[in-house]
């Protein structure tokens, strides 16, 4: 069984709306909503472990009842960073589980396909992360402003959630991060830091997290256009090009 656990106990500060921003409404549903449907959607999927912060415990969980459909879940409450959220939420897991996924509450348009995918591969490899290959080219920058490096970008990839592991060991890495104090970005690099093998799974660029306000204009077109309309009106105006061009050449 996959126990999910979804950090949802930040601010949204950089979203400026004055509330938690998985709350905002997405297509006419609250973004934490269409996140925890997507995932319900997944057989193997047994509990939902809803992580916010401590004042919203009560009205998040209100909210979640009345929603049909999800798979059962609970509500707890998380703490200052994103890694001591998942830790509370760690604490929560059932017994049963053998595979743990985190997925950030704020990421309402990724795919059962993507999400299946990354509990197969976390089984038979210990860790997996959803991932995009670089669309740019990323330098690294020393203090100075200075470049001292540019790596290639055939081996940057830039990484989304769910990042799946198998329970024994996410429970392994958050406990090691614990006795070290280390404060990682996010789950992997703690699975990285025990030497535990973590395997790419290639997701797609419309599972963005939700973090300026742009985002939700972006996630909104995104919804109103899926990737098969998407590439459907690529190949026509694709044609139309063409046959402008031919025609111009023509006269
Ligand atoms: N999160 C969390 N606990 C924290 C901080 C963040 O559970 N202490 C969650 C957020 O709710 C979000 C996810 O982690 O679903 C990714 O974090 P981010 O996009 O940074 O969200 P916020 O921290 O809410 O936004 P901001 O940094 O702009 O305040
Ligand atoms: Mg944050």
């Amino acid at each position: 069984m996959v126990s999910v656990i979804f950090p949802a106990a930040g601010q949204g500060k950089r979203m400026q709306a004055g509330i938690n921003k998985v709350l905002l409404t997405l297509g006419g549903e609250p973004i934490l909503v269409r996140t925890l449907k997507t995932f319900s959607a997944v057989e193997e999927v047994g509990e939902l472990i809803v992580v916010v912060a401590a004042d919203e415990v009560t009205a998040v969980e209100g909210q979640l009842q009345k929603v049909s459909g999800l798979k059962p879940f609970q509500v707890v409450a998380g703490g200052s960073e994103r890694q001591y959220s998942i830790y509370n939420g760690l604490q929560q897991v059932a017994a049963a589980a053998d595979v743990v996924l985190v997925h950030d509450a704020a990421r309402p348009l990724v795919t059962v396909k993507t999400i299946q995918a990354v509990i197969d591969t976390a089984r038979s490899k210990g860790g997996a992360i959803a991932a995009v290959p670089a669309k740019n080219t990323i330098k690294v920058v020393d203090a100075e402003g200075l470049v001292v490096d540019t790596p290639p970008r055939s081996t940057l990839w830039e990484v989304q959630t769910p990042q799946g592991f198998r329970k024994d060991i996410l429970i392994k890495a958050n406990e090691a991060a614990v006795a070290d104090n280390f404060l990682g970005t996010d789950d992997a690099s703690l699975v990285e830091r025990i030497s535990a093998p973590v395997a790419v799974v290639q997701s797609d660029y419309r599972n963005i997290k939700v973090t300026t306000p742009e985002d939700l204009l972006v996630a909104e077109a995104f919804l109103k256009c899926t990737a098969e309309d998407e590439a459907r009106s690529l190949q026509a105006a694709a044609k139309t090009a063409r046959e402008a061009w031919l025609k111009e050449a023509e006269s």
